[in-house]
């Protein structure tokens, strides 16, 4: 577990795009945290490392948005953001074409409110726990499972 603390937004943006740079494809990212945490921040983050340009909203109502990626040089060409906000568990997510996505190589998967559908996530999930700190725009972020991705780093 690797802890981080942010005390801007933007600074959280630049989180997300640090860890996206680690991304190889498949990897499954499931976020906790209270509303407004800054859970879709960090996926924004995300988004930008990735170059997607479209402006990313939290899929509460579809549960499901999926983003293509155009990028030759990577073999990672979607991000696939999931809002589970109103679920109980992860059948709804599996009756509208998650496993479709969900660990595929070319496909990196974000989960908001990742503890309600635990039932549906593997292990090898790296599990992003963002609380709000003691002063107003100040987070602490838990990142589980970063081995798995930084393993690129140390290989090198
Ligand atoms: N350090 C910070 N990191 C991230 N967001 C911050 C920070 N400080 C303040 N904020 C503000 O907190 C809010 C985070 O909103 P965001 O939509 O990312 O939350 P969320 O966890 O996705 O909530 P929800 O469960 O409603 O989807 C934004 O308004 C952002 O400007
Ligand atoms: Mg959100």
């Amino acid at each position: 577990m690797q802890k981080f603390i942010t005390k801007s937004e933007k600074q959280t943006l630049a989180l997300g795009e640090k860890l996206a740079h680690y991304f190889q494809g498949g990897e499954i990212i499931g976020l906790i945290g209270e509303l407004g945490a800054g859970k879709t921040v960090l996926i924004k983050g995300m988004a930008k490392q990735l170059n997607i340009n479209k402006t990313i909203t939290s899929p509460t109502f579809v549960l499901m948005k999926v983003y293509s990626i155009n990028n030759k040089q990577s073999i990672i060409e979607n991000l696939v953001h999931v809002d589970a906000y109103r679920l109980n568990s992860g059948q709804d997510l599996i009756e509208i074409g998650l496993e479709d996505w969900l660990g595929k190589s070319n496909t990196i998967t974000a989960i908001e409110w990742a503890d309600r559908v635990k039932d549906i996530l593997p292990k090898s999930k790296i599990i992003v726990k963002i609380k709000f700190g003691k002063k107003q725009n100040e987070r602490e972020i838990k990142i589980s499972n970063l081995k798995s991705l930084w393993k690129k780093d140390t290989n090198q």
